[in-house]
């Protein structure tokens, strides 16, 4: 993806700065995910092309801390003000899950080159489609941080699988409190561990 962005003067936004960007009031779950966000943004400040500008997020102080962190200026309570003030090559949207659909739309439409947006994708299908067909239609790379693929543990059992070393994978087996906090990260792990293999039938109930 880096290739594909390069340029003179890259420009990376954020919004939605609670507990991810904050480490104030976190509990530890989302401490460690707070970590793996803010590792994933240090990058970005140590690319010489590539440039932490601007942030946002409805409650003032939560923008606040997290420009001072990561020494940004320009800080917005409007995410839409950034979207139409700021040249944004990338932006990382960690808000509510509700709020992700339009938020992407609103930043492919803005022009953003890339979205990296928190998970799960959505709170309904149909949202979910319309971020990815938009985004699509744009030409904008969108992703979402299921990140835990990422992790060691969970490469290296994909390794012994994938070696053969321990045997045939036959079934997976996943379960989850609240699909709409962390189950989504369940579900992208048997994804990867069943190398993206699309479902042939579906069976599900949500109470
Ligand atoms: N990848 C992971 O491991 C991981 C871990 C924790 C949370 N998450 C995801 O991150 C997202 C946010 O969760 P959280 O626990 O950080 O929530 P949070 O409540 O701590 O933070 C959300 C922030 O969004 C801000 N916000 C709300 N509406 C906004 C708007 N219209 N414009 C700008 N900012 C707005 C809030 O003020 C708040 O600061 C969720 O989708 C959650 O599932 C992912």
């Amino acid at each position: 993806m880096r290739d594909e962005l390069r340029g003179d003067d890259e420009g990376w936004g954020s919004f939605g700065l609670g507990s991810l960007g904050l480490e104030s009031g976190a509990n530890d779950l989302v401490r460690w995910a707070m970590r793996w966000l803010i590792s994933m943004r240090k990058p970005t400040r140590k690319l010489p092309d590539c440039e932490l500008v601007a942030c946002a997020d409805i409650v003032e102080e939560n923008a606040r801390a997290f420009a001072e962190t990561f020494g940004i200026t320009r800080i917005y309570t409007d995410y839409r003000e950034m979207l139409e003030k700021e040249q944004l090559d990338i932006v990382s949207i960690c808000t509510w899950p509700h709020l992700h659909a339009q938020m992407v739309i609103d930043a492919a439409r803005a022009g953003v080159k890339a979205i990296h947006c928190e998970k799960p994708m959505a709170d309904t299908w149909g949202a979910a489609k319309r971020m990815a067909e938009e985004c699509e239609r744009l030409g904008v790379k969108l992703t979402f941080n299921h990140q835990r693929r990422f992790g060691t543990p969970f490469r290296k059992a994909k390794a012994l699988l994938d070696e053969g070393a321990i045997g045939e994978l036959l079934r997976i087996e996943i379960g989850f409190g609240n699909l709409y906090d962390y189950g989504s990260h369940t579900v992208d792990l048997a994804n990867y561990f069943n190398n993206e293999t699309p479902a042939e039938w579906v069976i599900a109930q949500i109470d």
